[in-house]
């Protein structure tokens, strides 16, 4: 594996291909050394366990409009942020997102710890979370691995062992891509190229930057991994 070769041309795609979505900075204001606002990458991460990209973006809106800050909605009342959670499902998530915002407002002065273990220490905000707030708004490098994480890993180095066993593995070797140049976008290049291109069932594989690198298109079968454990 030639993990420079591999970064520079997902990077490269990434500059040219990234989805415009809500919480990113748009394609006009990108530039080294912009970042997004950390609590709109919080509540994006928080909406996007939960849901997907087309189905969150109207409630992250919703949210940053209603709330323009941690701090506002920190302050709002509970049954306001539970009802316009409605629909996102799971409330245990509302409640903990509440909990962190107010304990960022409380203990924090309303300003996000830009490491992951202040974040890790936050109520409510798990490693998943943790990991992709401190790459995408802070540049840390964090690996942030997701269920597209896993699936691109899984095929880039055709792994084997099925999942669910294969969980740490496939977080070792997409921990052993992440480098200190870029962080943010090459977590978000990740997760585009699996929701994109890397699909679960039928893989883009004409169209993917990193094909050059990837071990299960050459096995002839990449829609076969990751591999699953027989139910
Ligand atoms: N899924 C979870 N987080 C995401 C992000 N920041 N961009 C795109 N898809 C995502």
């Amino acid at each position: 594996m030639d993990a420079a070769a591999l970064r520079s041309a997902l990077l490269a795609w990434y500059d040219v291909q990234a989805r415009t979505l809500p919480w990113r900075v748009g394609p006009h204001e990108r530039a080294p050394g912009v970042k997004p606002d950390p609590y709109r990458v919080w509540l994006s991460e928080v909406m996007l366990q939960q849901t997907t990209v087309p189905h969150a973006a109207p409630y992250f809106l919703e949210f940053t409009h209603r709330w323009p800050t941690v701090s506002d909605l920190a302050a709002a009342p509970d049954a306001e942020v539970m009802a316009a959670w409605a629909g996102l499902g799971y409330y245990a998530r509302a409640r903990n997102l509440l909990a962190c915002a107010r304990a960022v407002a409380a203990e924090h002065g309303g300003v996000f710890p830009d490491t992951e273990a202040g974040l890790l220490a936050l109520p409510g905000v798990g490693p998943y979370t943790a990991a992709a707030v401190a790459a995408i708004a802070f540049d840390r490098p964090a690996n942030v691995v997701d269920g597209n994480v896993e699936r691109v890993t899984a095929r880039l180095f055709a792994v084997e062992e099925p999942l669910p066993a294969a969980k740490p593995q496939l977080k070792a070797l997409a921990g052993g891509l992440v480098r200190d140049g870029r962080p943010g976008d090459w977590a978000q290049a990740l997760m585009d190229l699996g929701a994109v291109i890397c699909k679960p069932k039928t893989p883009l594989c004409e169209r993917c930057p990193v094909a050059a690198h990837c071990a299960a298109l050459r096995t002839g079968a990449p829609e076969a991994y990751p591999r699953r454990s027989a139910k």
